[in-house]
């Protein structure tokens, strides 16, 4: 098979390192890659953004499968393009990506369906909302930008204070342009978050192991929202939230069908549980970042058999083989992270091989025979063991041994665990 993924990322590398083992795969494309991917896949420098020249080169180039790494090109209808000329895609088209491009649109879903969720309001107007919290009792809330805005449109607020402040951020000073101009307000929830993934083909769906991002940027959940500054999986639960979760993704598929949406890929669930049973937070219409990194180096299925029957709509009793195994994932982020970051630091202890864990690259160049950050995200350690605690120490034993100047990390990923 020749394989196309998109993206430039961490989780994109991580796919492709992993579809790079495929016994399937006959040539690996990446666009537009990254000097860390490109040692692993070809990489060729497309604008991903753009539906047709995607399907242009794929065309072109024979390509009999198009991973889709970022949620952006999926709600600009790269999958709809490609289906048009019936290039397969993993990642759903544009209608069905709007569970992630509009989180108004994914509530009123979820409404629709019945599927557990914060309550809510929407507006389109900031007046809208200042009328509302005149009005509100005073309570913690939590405010989103209902469009895209890389997982920082989301602000936790205590008061109606801050919540107002975040809602003129999104409205009024337009931070996130038009993706913060409609804008939802939640009810503050509690407990432990979960991300669940699974490979959907509209019909049937197969879970990979359950794993938690760490999203604040300081240790102890503190800090403002990112990213994602690591991950580990599994994470156990009990068989009634496991049923809980199934009943989430099965009343997802039966929306799917209802609406006619053509949904064939990653599904990622971000989950709540909280003591009135597990709710959804958000949907994503595709890998998360940094969970992928910390999931696909359990999995011992070939990847590209899965990602093939997911588009063939062929999913049904088909069973994934993961290790038994912990995983834990420690980000490696830049100086001044989520905000305005300092790019260009050279990296030390990267010339040398690591044994006990895998790298990847999230925002990394290579120039003039050395490495050097080029994101807010950095790296990916990925400590795998069958214990968990020994898993963490091969992650961060290996993070004391890499260095940037202004480099951050958090020292509590899968601590309590
Ligand atoms: P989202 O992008 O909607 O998943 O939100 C990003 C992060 O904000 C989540 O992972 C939670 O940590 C936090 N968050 C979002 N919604 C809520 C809520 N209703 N209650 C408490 N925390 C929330
Ligand atoms: N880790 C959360 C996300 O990928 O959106």
């Amino acid at each position: 098979m020749r394989v196309l993924v998109l993206g430039s990322g961490g989780r994109e590398h991580a796919l492709c390192e992993k579809i790079s083992r495929s016994s399937q795969l006959e040539k690996l494309f990446c666009a537009p890659g990254s000097d860390a991917i490109s040692r692993v896949a070809n990489c060729v420098n497309l604008d991903i953004l753009n539906p047709v020249e995607v399907s242009h080169f794929s065309e072109k180039n024979k390509i009999s499968l198009v991973v889709v790494g970022p949620e952006t090109p999926l709600a600009l209808g790269v999958a709809d393009e490609l289906k048009k000329r019936k290039i397969p895609c993993f990642g759903p088209t544009q209608k069905a990506a709007r569970l992630e491009s509009s989180k108004a649109f994914a509530k009123a879903f979820m409404v629709k369906y019945k599927i557990p969720t914060a309550d809510f309001k929407v507006f389109e107007s900031f007046d809208g909302v200042s009328r509302y919290l005149d009005k509100t009792p005073e309570r913690p809330m939590v405010v989103k930008a209902s469009g895209l805005a890389g997982g920082k449109g989301v602000f936790v607020c205590e008061n109606k204070k801050k919540a107002l402040l975040g809602a003129k951020k999104l409205m009024e000073d337009k931070i996130f342009k038009e993706a913060g101009s409609c804008v939802v307000i939640e009810e503050f929830l509690r407990g432990p978050e979960l991300s669940a993934m699974a490979f959907i083909d509209g019909a049937s769906s197969v879970f990979l192991p359950l794993s938690r991002d760490h999203k604040r940027l300081q240790d102890g959940d503190l800090g403002p929202n990112t990213g994602g500054m690591g991950a580990f999986s599994p994470v156990s639960v009990s068989a009634k939230i496991k049923r809980e979760i199934n009943g989430v993704f099965k009343k997802v598929l039966r929306g799917i069908r209802q609406e006619k949406m053509d949904y064939r890929g990653i599904l990622y669930c971000g989950l709540i549980l909280t003591e009135r049973g597990p709710k959804v937070l958000e949907f994503n219409c595709r890998f998360g970042d940094p969970e992928t990194q910390a999931v696909l180096p359990l999995i011992q299925s070939d990847i590209l058999f899965f990602f093939m029957a997911t588009t063939r709509k062929r999913l049904k009793g088909m069973r994934l083989k993961v290790r038994k195994d912990f995983s834990v994932c420690v980000n490696l982020v830049s100086q001044g992270y989520p905000e305005k970051i300092k790019i260009g630091r050279p990296i030390r202890g990267l010339e040398r091989e690591y044994r006990e864990v895998q790298i990847f690259h999230s925002g990394t160049a290579f120039q003039d025979g050395k490495w050097r950050t080029s994101g807010g995200r950095v790296l990916s350690l990925v400590g795998t063991a069958p214990k968990i605690s020994d898993a963490r120490r091969r992650a961060y034993n290996t993070a004391s041994q890499i260095f940037f100047p202004g480099m951050g990390l958090r020292r509590d990923i899968a601590r309590r665990e």
